[in-house]
Parts: structure tokens; sequence; C-alpha cells
């Protein structure tokens, strides 16, 4: 008999990705397929379900094929997704419009309805979070107030993986730690608020049955066996938000655990055992995959995309096979701490930790004719680890230690930035054997939902191992904390001027 194997999938922001592991938690495939991201005006973000479906569908097939396995092997399959995007469905499953995604800000008319109408404080009590553009409810009084024929038409409501999940199995779910990005879920309770839907007048009847990420919720179709390459009756979990399946991945799923994630956008997630908020509500406070647990996650919007950015803006290509980034980071690692007097302010589009405000703009502070490209970089790399250690400091200040995070994401190769990271938050940074991130995650899940480990614990002992730890360099710690002082001082000092030149620009 073939391996036994777990298959998880990720549908992302850019593109699905399917990765097969045995149960030893070895990568046995791993499969990315792209997909559209639609701005049909500036700020708007929409993405079409059926290109979801098509591209799970063929990262899965040639999932399967890479990894030579026959589809009986697949002993379960976990979904992970992004968070916060509404899919909606009428009477016969049939979508009604384009996913409006996380990242769409078309919505504050809708957020101050909900401060109005539902209430900030009642909002904090129940839903946890406040109202942001970004997240679920948002959108849909979006679509009363722009839309009310298709409004009218809304038979049910599902997040994006949700929506993957429904096209492989046919049944209508969604699970706790997605659906608390939706402002509508009473996340101490992990369940459905029937309070808040009402007081938004959203039909409670919109929301499917709702599972623990680690449930198993639907069997694949003979319908969709045909379209993936699967075996009909193949158990699908039900999964969770792309943040804690990246979490569960990287083995956060203890208290006191931390992960630093360096994506296009950045995160520090830190596990809590009961329910925590932060009162000034800069960092979100979600329900985790692991049952019975939570988090609280600080969100900077622009950490890879601001090296993205100044990768493309200062045009670095690879150079005889090496890649662009390996040649910015090698310039870089010249520059001493604090980059002579270079500051950046990351915030290229908006800041959610810790100023919600979407109107807050990039900067480089401190220029002098001296500074050339390196300088640029470190500024930028360093900019990005502030922005990090003002969501950890808030973290901190709610009585939670965090000593050591876990670095993920795609940022983390760079074992520059990682020892930065460690100097400037002054914890340790710890690597970890696994690399597949949220798609690893969620074939745990799957394999703790068909029993092949007792529990997500079990399933991260069992294949998540450190590979390397960063001790904080405590000669650098009073640099850093100077400049840390000086970057602080400067979002207030430049708040007003920002949200002067956004209203010009948009003029
Ligand atoms: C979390 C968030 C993003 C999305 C997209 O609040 O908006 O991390 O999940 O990946």
């Amino acid at each position: 008999m073939a391996t036994a194997c777990l298959l998880g999938i990720d549908v992302g922001t850019t593109g699905a990705k399917t990765a097969l592991f045995d149960l030893e938690g070895t990568p046995l495939a791993s499969v990315t397929v792209e997909w559209p991201l639609y701005h049909p005006r500036p700020g708007w973000a929409e993405q079409r379900p059926e290109d979801w479906w098509q591209g799970t569908c063929e990262s899965i097939r040639r999932a399967l094929q890479q990894a030579a396995l026959p589809a009986e092997a697949v002993h379960g399959i976990g979904l992970s997704g992004q968070m916060h995007g509404a899919v909606l469905l009428d009477a016969r499953g049939e979508v009604l419009r384009p996913a409006i995604i996380w990242s769409d800000q078309r919505t504050a008319a809708q957020c101050d309805w909900l401060n109005r109408h539902v209430g900030a404080e009642r909002l904090a009590r129940i839903a946890r979070n406040p109202a942001l553009t970004g997240f679920t409810a948002p959108k849909l009084l979006w679509t009363r107030d722009n839309e009310p024929e298709l409004w009218q038409r809304i038979y049910t409501v599902l997040l994006p993986k949700d929506y993957v999940r429904y096209r492989l199995t046919g049944e209508l779910a969604a699970e706790v730690s997605d659906a608390a990005g939706t402002l509508f879920l009473d996340v101490a309770a992990r369940r459905w608020s029937d309070e808040l839907l009402d007081a938004m007048g959203i039909p409670r009847s919109w929301m499917p049955p709702l599972y623990e990420s680690v449930d198993l919720a639907g069997r694949v179709t003979s319908e969709a066996a045909s379209a993936t390459g699967l075996a009909a009756g193949t158990p699908v979990a039900a999964g969770g938000a792309d943040n804690t399946c990246g979490a569960v991945g990287t083995g956060i799923v203890r208290e006191g655990m931390a992960l630093s994630s360096l994506g296009t956008s950045g995160i520090i997630f830190a596990q809590t055992d009961r329910v925590q908020t932060d009162p000034g509500q800069r960092v979100h406070t979600f329900a985790h995959s692991v049952p019975g647990r939570w988090y609280l996650m600080a969100v900077t919007q622009a950490a890879g995309l601001s090296l993205r950015w100044l990768r493309d803006r200062l045009g670095f290509t690879s150079v005889d096979g090496r890649d662009p980034y390996e040649l910015m980071l090698a310039l870089a690692a010249d520059v001493p701490p604090g980059a002579e007097g270079l500051l950046w302010l990351p915030y290229l589009q908006g800041e959610r930790t810790p100023h919600l405000d979407p109107f807050a703009r990039g900067a480089l502070l401190g220029l002098t004719a001296r500074h050339d490209r390196p300088h640029l970089i470190r500024a930028v790399l360093e900019g990005v680890v502030y922005s990090l250690r003002d969501g950890l400091e808030i973290i901190r200040g709610l009585g939670i230690d965090v000593r050591q995070a876990r670095a993920t994401g795609g940022g983390a190769r760079s074992r520059l930035w990682r020892q930065m990271q460690a100097d400037v938050l002054q914890v340790e940074i710890v690597s970890v054997n696994a690399q597949e991130g949220p798609a690893f995650g969620a074939a745990l899940l799957a394999g703790v939902a068909t029993g092949a480990y007792p529990s997500v614990e079990a399933a991260c002992d069992a294949t998540i191992r450190e590979v390397e730890r960063l001790a904080p360099n405590p000669e650098l710690a009073p640099v850093y904390d100077r400049y840390y002082q000086a970057y602080r001082a400067a979002y207030p000092a430049l708040r007003e001027l920002s949200h002067t030149l956004a209203q010009l620009a948009a003029q």
C-alpha cells in the first residue's frame, strides 16, 4: 500500500497552493497556481470565486502528479485561506457577484454605520474587534447600500476557503478561526452572534453551520473527484484562516509561543489560553485553530511589500542567477545599524497596527547626500522591523511575556533580516524545519480530523523541529532602542501632513 499522506490547500490572495505531506511532515509535493486580482476602482479589490475553484483543481491535479501517488493515498484534506472576503450565493448556490476581498478599502461609510447603529462598545464586547474596512460585515452592508437588488437574492454567505469546500464537498460550512474575521462571531463563545447579526440586519439563515478547525466538514463528491483527480469520499477537515494555519504549520500551538511572519504584510501572532483584548484595539483578537484557544495579532500592511517596492523602484534584477533580494540584502549587511540616520516608515498601504489609519503614508526621513542605495535597503528592512516592534510592545503591554518568536514567511529566508528581528525586538528568533506555512498547517488539521494525530499539539510535536536559534545581540539593544524611539515619534509628527497629501491625491 502507498504511504498515507495529508493534503493541504491554501486559498491565498495570489493563488492556490496545494501541498502533500507524509505523516512525519515531510513535503512530497507543492504546487502553486496563480489567479487574478481585480481593482475595478482605486482602493477596491475583488476576485472571482470560479477562479479560486479552477486554480485549486489545477493545483491539486498537479500536486498529485508531482508526488506520483494514487489518489487513495490521501488520508485527509485541510483547507486554509485568505480571511474576511465575502462570497455571496443565491438559493441555487450560484455566485451573485465577484468576492470583495480582505484588502478592499471601499467600506468606510459602512464602518461608520456600524459604529453608530451597532455600537463600537458592543462590537468590542462580542466580536472583540473594531469596525475595520477589511472585515466581512462592512462588505455585506456595502452590498445592501449599493446593490439592493442583489442583496435581496442572497441566500448564503461564505468565506473564500469555504467556497472552495462547497465546490469540493457540496457542503455549506464555516469554522471559527475564519469566522472570527467577519465581525459577527461571538469570539469568546466561538459561535455566530445572533445579537450582532440582528443589530446589523443580516439574516441568521445566511450563515452556514459553524465548526472547530479540527472537525470533519464534508467529503469529496464524485463530481469534484473528476475535476481534481482526488478519490470520491476523501474526508475534508473544517480547516482554518491563513494566519492560524500558518501558526499551526510553524508549531505555534501553546500559550507564550509567538510567530513573526514577514510576507507581503508582516504579523506578530501570540497564542493565548483565554480571550484577551487590547483596550486600544490596535491588535486583533481572533479564535485559533486549536480548539479552546485564541490569539492576538498585530498586522503591519507593507512588510515584504516595502522591499518589493524598493526592488522595483531601484530596478534590482537577477545578476548571474542571483536573486535580486539576495543582492539587496548583501548590500544592506555592510551598512551599520540605524542606516546612518535614515529611517523608513512602511505605510505604503496605510497601516493597521498600531495606527488603524488608512491614510498613513510611507516616508524616508533623514536623507543626506551621503546616503546610497545600501542605506535605503537597510532603512527599509529596519523600518519594517520597527513596525513589528510596535505590535510586539502592545502584546507585551497586555502581560504576554514574549521572549522567543518563530520566524516564517518569505522574509524569514534572510539571515540578516532574522538577526535584525532578534536585535530590534530583543527576542530569540527561531527557525523551524517546516517551510510550507498555511498549507502545512491545514494538512495537520486534516490529520487531527481524521485521527492520524490525537490533537493539534501532538501533530506539531510529531512533525516540527527547531533548526536554528538566533540570540539577540545585547550590544545593539541601546542603538536600536534610540532609532526605534525616533521611529515612534515620526508618525504623530507626520500624521496631519500625510492625511493632507492623501486628500490632495484623491482630488
Ligand atoms: C488578516 C488579514 C490577512 C488575510 C490575507 O486579518 O487581513 O492576513 O488573511 O492573507
